[in-house]
């Protein structure tokens, strides 16, 4: 338990301390910097220190995206921010190139959306995604540089929509990112009409976002008491574990380093595991699930009882924002619930 408090309290002093910098500088280092890199130079995150970036969106799209980040994906938004905040930190995003914020009209695009489907299909679903729904994962993945900018946003995304006018979005078609594997389609082949009629498409999507709502009730903690002895209900994990194709790890006492040795319980044990193919898979979606991995399970005795528990990772992945990350912890859950099942019966 001592461990799941701990997680979550730093994860709620660091959510609390990031809007205390009061420099455009600082905000970027508590908020940002972690996923787009120091200099936004990128990382999780798309780059945001390239001129190509940079002449592409206004101070609008900068505003809304902080704000609303991206739901569902790994962009989380900032609501606490105050705007002041925000424009320092928009300040500090535009000293990178030192070039004046470029100004889009607000006027809607004139095209046909239904073709503009098609031509997404053919010229732009191949990295952002059936339905434009965004590359899949985040696009590190350990065999890959962190700051090689890989992963095609979400462009169906209430986040983006709101952020971006129709002239903003014709434009990144038209010209590209430079520096990223975005094309600049107006050297590519594609004509005035056929780059509205996709803007049309891509705006029509907005009526079909449906809001992004968090699970109602989740358990935090998976908790089964055990028949048997607690010598023998660690046994049974262990074997269990192994005959599941998981690797143990180790043991350990769950209060070992918190407490001097001889006043360590040892009725408090947790036992580490992992399947690699599982991890593998699980960073490639977001490489904050290395905060709940390898996998444990701890075994505790008191008054006579003996519990099997382990943290929920649903429970932790809901504090983040990445509809992939809750089915991958989804899925760690019901390993979880398999195994101490298994193990117990
Ligand atoms: C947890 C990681 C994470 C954090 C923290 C984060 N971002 Fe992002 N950000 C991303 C990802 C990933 C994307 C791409 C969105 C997508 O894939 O759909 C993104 C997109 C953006 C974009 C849009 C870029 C584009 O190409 O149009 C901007 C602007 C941005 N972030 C600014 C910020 C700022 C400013 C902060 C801090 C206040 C911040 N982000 C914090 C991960 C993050
Ligand atoms: C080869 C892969 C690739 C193709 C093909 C591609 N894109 Fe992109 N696109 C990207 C990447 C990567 C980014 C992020 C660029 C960055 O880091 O600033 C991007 C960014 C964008 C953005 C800005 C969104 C944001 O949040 O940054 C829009 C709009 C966009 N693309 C539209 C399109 C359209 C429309 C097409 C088809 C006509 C298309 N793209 C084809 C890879 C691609």
């Amino acid at each position: 338990m001592k461990v799941l408090i701990t997680l979550l309290l730093s994860l709620t002093l660091q959510a609390a301390m990031a809007s205390h910098a009061d420099d455009g500088r600082g905000l970027f280092q508590q908020n940002c910097a972690g996923c787009h890199g120091e200099n936004g130079d990128g990382g999780v995150g798309v780059p945001l220190n390239l001129p190509a970036f940079q002449a592409s969106v206004d101070d609008h799209y900068l505003r809304q995206t902080i704000r609303l980040g991206r739901p569902g994906r790994v962009m989380p938004g900032f609501p606490s921010l105050s705007d002041a905040q925000i424009d320092q930190l928009i300040a500090y995003i535009r000293g990178w190139t030192g070039k004046p914020a470029p100004k889009f009209p607000r006027d809607p695009v004139q095209g046909d959306p239904a073709r503009g489907g098609q031509l997404f299909a053919q010229h732009c679903a191949s990295c952002h995604g059936e339905d434009a729904r965004g590359g899949h994962g985040t696009g590190v993945t350990m065999s890959r540089k962190r700051d090689l900018p890989i992963l095609a946003p979400a462009l169906n995304n209430s986040g983006f929509l709101a952020a971006a006018s129709d002239a903003l979005i014709l434009n990144t078609i038209k010209h590209g990112r430079s520096g990223t594997p975005m094309p600049a389609f107006g050297q590519a082949g594609l004509n005035e009409q056929a780059m509205k009629d996709i803007t049309a498409w891509l705006r029509s999507l907005e009526k079909s976002i449906q809001p992004r709502t968090p699970p109602e009730h989740v358990e935090p903690v998976i908790v089964v008491e055990a028949d048997d002895t607690y010598e023998n209900t660690i046994q049974a994990i262990k074997d269990t574990i192994i005959g599941n194709n998981f690797r143990f790890i180790r043991e350990q006492k769950l209060e070992q380093g918190f407490f001097p040795d001889d006043q360590v319980s040892q009725k408090e044990t947790i036992l580490y595991f992992c399947n690699f193919n599982f991890l593998y898979d699980a960073m490639n979606v977001d490489p904050r699930v290395g905060m709940f991995l390898p996998c444990r399970i701890t075994v505790v005795e008191r008054d006579g009882k003996v519990q099997v528990m382990a943290i929920n990772p649903k429970a932790m992945s809901i504090l983040f924002n990445n509809d992939e990350l809750d089915k991958a912890c989804d899925t760690m859950g019901q390993i979880y619930r398999d195994l101490i099942e298994e193990a117990t019966l």
